[in-house]
């Protein structure tokens, strides 16, 4: 198959590949998407196929306008629509119960499902051009990181799926908060741009999953995720960064840093990739840091980040990125 790539242009086409049943990337606000008509599950299917998708990892309902969450699912809380108030369109997928009408492919047979309205103007334009709903997990190959832009997606998935519509770089850069509110207390099951603080001040209480990873309510989170192709390590601080790059380069591995660009003049004489300065360019640039350093290089060392706000997010994914079987430990 041959996968084209068009602009805001091809956003009809989209629609109707949609509507034939066919599977459409499409860029979002946080990374790009690979949709499917919700309610058809011979479409769905082929997203799994596309990516090598595990099919016990449920999918994300995305819609166009609010009034069409009620299409996914019976009985919204108030919890939902003052989240909707707060923060849709944007980068949040809210857990809520799902109604019948929703395949089990799409939620890997739970009761439950996940709800968001992307900010991006071409999303929105794509999803109310189909006339339904859109699932979509994100449109990289599984187990890669997110991709962030066109040319991403169509390294991943050339081949495998018929349209990329460019949308751009992505604003926010890494994947949403999902918020369940279908248990007693709102939960964290992944931390985004919409944090912790933002959400517990619109809900009051909101916890963050931190149970075991094989009981996870996300059944995404068991698996690998966000990794880079190249060996990759987060080190702590200038010192361990540079013990690393010493032991690294030593086997003959042509390493690159990856940082703050604020921190590059402790790396002067070293291949750097600089992420921008404070969360909002961290979070922007730091998958696409990760692709960069799988174009030229054998082993990517990333700084570590704050652990504050939407750099918690981010450490997230980067934890996820370096985490090694035996527990990620550099001296290994
Ligand atoms: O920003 C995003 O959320 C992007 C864009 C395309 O919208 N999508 C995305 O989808 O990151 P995906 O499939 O890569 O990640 C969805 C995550 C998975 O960890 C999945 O397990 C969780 O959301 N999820 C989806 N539905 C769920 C549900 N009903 N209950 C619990 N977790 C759910
Ligand atoms: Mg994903």
């Amino acid at each position: 198959m041959k996968t084209e790539i068009m602009g805001a242009e091809g956003i009809e086409y989209a629609a109707t590949l949609i509507k034939r049943g066919e599977i459409v990337a499409f860029p979002t606000e946080t990374v790009y998407g690979l949709g499917a008509d919700a309610f058809n599950a011979e479409a769905i299917a082929k997203i799994y196929a596309a990516k090598g998708r595990p099919s016990d990892n449920p999918l994300i309902v995305h819609i166009s306008k609010l009034e069409d969450a009620a299409r996914a699912a019976d009985d919204l809380p108030d919890a939902f629509y003052a989240l909707a108030k707060a923060f849709m369109p944007g980068p949040l997928t809210v857990v809520v119960r799902k109604k019948a009408a929703i395949p089990d492919c799409v939620t890997a047979g739970l009761n439950t499902v996940g709800i968001r309205m992307p900010a991006h103007p071409v999303a929105r334009e794509f999803i109310a051009a189909t006339g339904t709903l859109i699932a979509a997990p994100s449109a990289n190959a599984s187990t890669h990181v997110s991709p962030t832009a066109a040319s991403h997606v169509y390294k991943d998935l050339q081949g495998r799926i018929p349209l990329i519509i460019d949308g751009g770089n992505c604003d926010v850069g890494i994947e949403s908060t999902v918020l369940s509110i279908a248990g007693t207390v709102p939960t964290i099951l992944r931390p985004g741009a919409i944090t912790e603080e933002m959400l517990s001040g619109v809900l009051g209480q909101v916890k963050l999953f931190t149970g075991k990873v094989d009981k996870a309510p996300a059944p995404g989170m068991k698996y690998r995720h966000y990794a880079p192709t190249v060996e990759a390590y987060l080190a702590n601080g200038v010192q361990e960064t540079d013990k690393l790059y010493a032991k690294l380069t030593a086997q003959n591995k042509k390493t690159v840093i990856i940082a703050e660009n604020g921190l590059q003049e402790n790396y002067a004489d070293k291949p750097f990739i600089g992420l921008g300065d404070g969360e909002i360019d961290v979070a922007r640039h730091i998958y696409g840091a990760f692709r960069q350093a799988e174009e030229g290089f054998d082993a990517l060392i990333i700084q570590k980040l704050s652990d504050n706000g939407v750099y918690a997010s981010v450490m997230n994914r980067v934890e996820k990125a370096t985490a090694r079987p035996s527990g990620g430990k550099l001296s290994e």
